[in-house]
C-alpha cells in the first residue's frame, strides 16, 4: 500500500482508460453484488471505485474517469479533501458518537453557528441537524406545521425532495421514486413550476405568469389560510435542473410573507457553493424562512440541516426534533472541514469560473446539435435538455445513449428530468480546468457519435 498514491487531491488529475468500461474486476464485483444487494438499488455506471479526489474517480481496474457528478452534488470540495479527512481522523480517534440528545458536543454547535453565518439573511437563526436531505425536508415540513398550526404543504411539478413517505409525496415523479409505494402522506398540493423552456407564452413571461397562476390556485384550491409552507428547490435537481423563471421565487416569497406562510427552500442539491453562491436563493435576493441543506455540507459524510428564523425553529416543543445520529460528531467535523475548504479555496468563485467555461461550450454544442433544446443552470450545476430534432419532444433514448458514450470514454455524467431527457453536469468545484475542457470535448464527441447513428441503434446502446 505504502508506495501507491492515496485518494484525495494527490491523485494524478488525468483521464486514463486501461480496460473497457467496466473492466474485469468491476464486472466480477457486479456479479458478487447481484447475489447480495437488492436489484432495487440501481447503479448508473457499474464501475467499482477504489480512490477518488480532485476531478477524478479511479476504479478497481485502474481506470481514471473524469467526474462530472460529484456523487450527485455531494463532494463539491473534492473527494477525500484534506480538511475533511483531517477533521474526520481527529474526531474518530476521540469519540464517534454520544447522541447529541443524550450528551452534547461542540462540533454540533459549531456547525449550527456556521449555518447561521452562511445562510441568507442576518436575522436571528437556529438550526437542527439530521442525516439525509429527505430527513431535513421532512423536518422543515414538521416545523412549518407546528409553527403555523396549519397542515397544507405546497410543492411543485418536477420537484424532488427524497424517498421517505412524506418526501415521496412531495416528489413529483412516479417512476422510479413512488411507483407502488403508496399510500402517500396527505395535505400536499402540487402547483405548476415556472419552467422557462416549456412555458407556453415564452421564457420571458414565465416567472410572473407562473407566480400569478400558482398564487391563484393556492388561494382557490387550498385556501391561503390553510397553508403551512411553500416548499421549493430554488433550482430543481432531479426534476431537470429547472431554473425558475426570473421573479417566480421572489413573488412566492412575498406572497408567503404577506400571508403568514413559511417559505421553505430545499437547498439540498443547490447549497454550499454549488451554483456560484453559498445558496441558490441568493441569486434572486430571496431570504427563505427555513432552508434545508445536506449533500455538499460535509464533503461526503452524511449530514443534513434545517436552518431558519429563530422564532419558527424554537416554536417546536422541547424534544420535538432530533434522531439518534442527527449531527453525528464525525459528520460535524467533516462539515467544518468542508466549510473551511470552500472559504479558503474560494469555491464560490470556482463554481462561477466553471460556469464561465462550461456555459459557452454548451451553447456552442446547442448551435451544432439540433437535439440540444435547452442549456441551463448556474455555477457548477448545469444541464442540457435533449429533444427530438426541430421539436421540444423529450428524447430520453438519445439522452441515455449520449450518457453511455460519455461513460465509455471515461467521463461520468448523470441524467435527470421528469422526462429522463436531461444530461446534468455537477463537477467537483476543485476540478482542474484541463479536465473540465477534456470532459466537454468528450461530451461533444458523444453527441456527434450518437447523432450519426440510426435511431434503432440508439435504443440498443441505451439499453446495453
Ligand atoms: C433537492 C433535493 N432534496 C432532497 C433530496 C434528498 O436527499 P437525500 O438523498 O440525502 O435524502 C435530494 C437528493 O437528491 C435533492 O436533490
Amino acid at each position: 500500500m505504502g508506495a501507491e498514491p492515496t485518494g484525495g487531491p494527490a491523485l494524478p488529475q488525468e483521464r486514463r482508460l486501461v480496460t473497457a468500461i467496466p473492466g474485469s474486476r468491476s464486472t466480477a464485483l457486479s456479479a458478487r453484488r447481484a447475489t447480495a444487494v437488492s436489484r432495487a438499488v440501481s447503479t448508473m455506471l457499474p464501475i467499482f471505485i477504489e480512490r477518488a479526489g480532485g476531478g477524478v474517480l479511479v476504479d478497481v481496474d485502474g481506470n481514471s474517469l473524469i467526474d462530472f457528478g460529484s456523487g450527485i452534488a455531494v463532494v463539491s470540495v473534492g473527494n477525500a479533501a484534506d480538511e475533511v479527512v483531517a477533521g474526520v481522523r481527529d474526531q474518530v480517534g476521540q469519540f464517534t458518537h454520544t447522541c447529541f440528545m443524550v450528551t452534547p458536543y461542540e462540533g454540533y454547535v459549531a456547525v449550527c453557528e456556521e449555518l447561521t453565518r452562511l445562510t441568507p439573511g442576518d436575522h436571528e437563526k437556529r438550526s437542527a441537524l439530521f442525516n439525509s436531505g429527505a430527513e431535513a425536508v421532512e423536518n422543515a415540513v414538521k416545523i412549518s406545521r407546528s409553527f403555523t398550526g396549519r397542515q397544507a404543504v405546497i410543492a411543485f411539478d418536477h420537484a424532488y425532495h427524497g424517498r421517505t413517505n412524506l418526501t415521496m409525496a412531495l416528489t413529483a415523479k412516479n417512476m422510479p421514486y413512488k411507483h407502488r409505494f403508496g399510500p402517500f402522506a396527505p395535505e400536499i398540493y402540487r402547483m405548476p413550476m415556472a419552467y422557462p423552456y416549456r412555458w407556453p407564452t415564452g421564457p420571458e413571461n414565465c416567472g410572473p405568469e407562473a407566480a400569478a397562476e400558482v398564487i391563484t390556485a393556492i388561494d382557490k384550491q387550498v385556501g391561503t389560510e390553510n397553508v403551512a409552507c411553500v416548499l421549493i428547490e430554488p433550482i430543481q435537481g432531479e426534476g431537470g435542473f429547472v431554473v425558475p423563471g426570473e421573479g417566480f421565487l421572489p413573488a412566492l416569497a412575498e406572497y408567503c410573507r404577506e400571508n403568514g406562510i413559511v417559505f421553505a427552500a430545499d437547498e439540498v442539491q443547490t447549497g454550499f457553493a454549488r451554483t456560484g453562491a453559498w445558496f441558490a436563493c441568493e441569486h434572486e435576493g430571496v431570504t427563505p424562512d427555513l432552508i434545508a441543506t445536506a449533500k455538499g455540507i460535509a464533503g461526503g459524510l452524511p449530514l443534513a440541516a434545517v436552518t431558519g428564523r429563530a422564532e419558527i425553529m424554537d416554536s417546536v416543543h422541547v424534544g420535538g426534533l432530533g434522531g439518534t445520529y442527527g449531527g453525528n460528531p464525525v459528520s460535524c467535523a467533516a462539515a467544518l472541514g468542508a466549510i473551511r475548504t470552500i472559504e479558503d479555496q474560494d469555491l464560490v468563485g470556482a463554481a462561477q469560473r466553471i460556469e464561465s467555461i462550461m456555459l459557452p461550450r454548451l451553447r456552442e454544442l446547442q448551435q451544432r446539435q439540433a437535439a440540444v433544446g435547452d442549456v441551463r443552470g448556474r455555477g457548477a450545476m448545469l444541464a442540457v435538455e435533449v429533444v427530438t430534432r426541430g421539436s421540444k419532444t423529450p428524447d430520453p433514448v438519445m439522452t441515455q445513449a449520449v450518457a453511455h458514450a460519455c461513460h465509455q470514454a471515461g467521463l461520468v455524467v448523470l441524467t435527470c428530468g421528469t422526462f429522463g431527457n436531461v444530461l446534468r453536469f455537477l463537477p467537483p468545484l476543485v476540478i482542474p480546468e484541463h479536465l473540465l475542457s477534456e470532459g466537454l470535448d468528450i461530451l461533444d464527441e458523444a453527441f456527434d457519435t450518437v447523432a450519426a447513428r440510426p435511431a434503432g441503434d440508439q435504443v440498443a446502446t441505451a439499453n446495453a
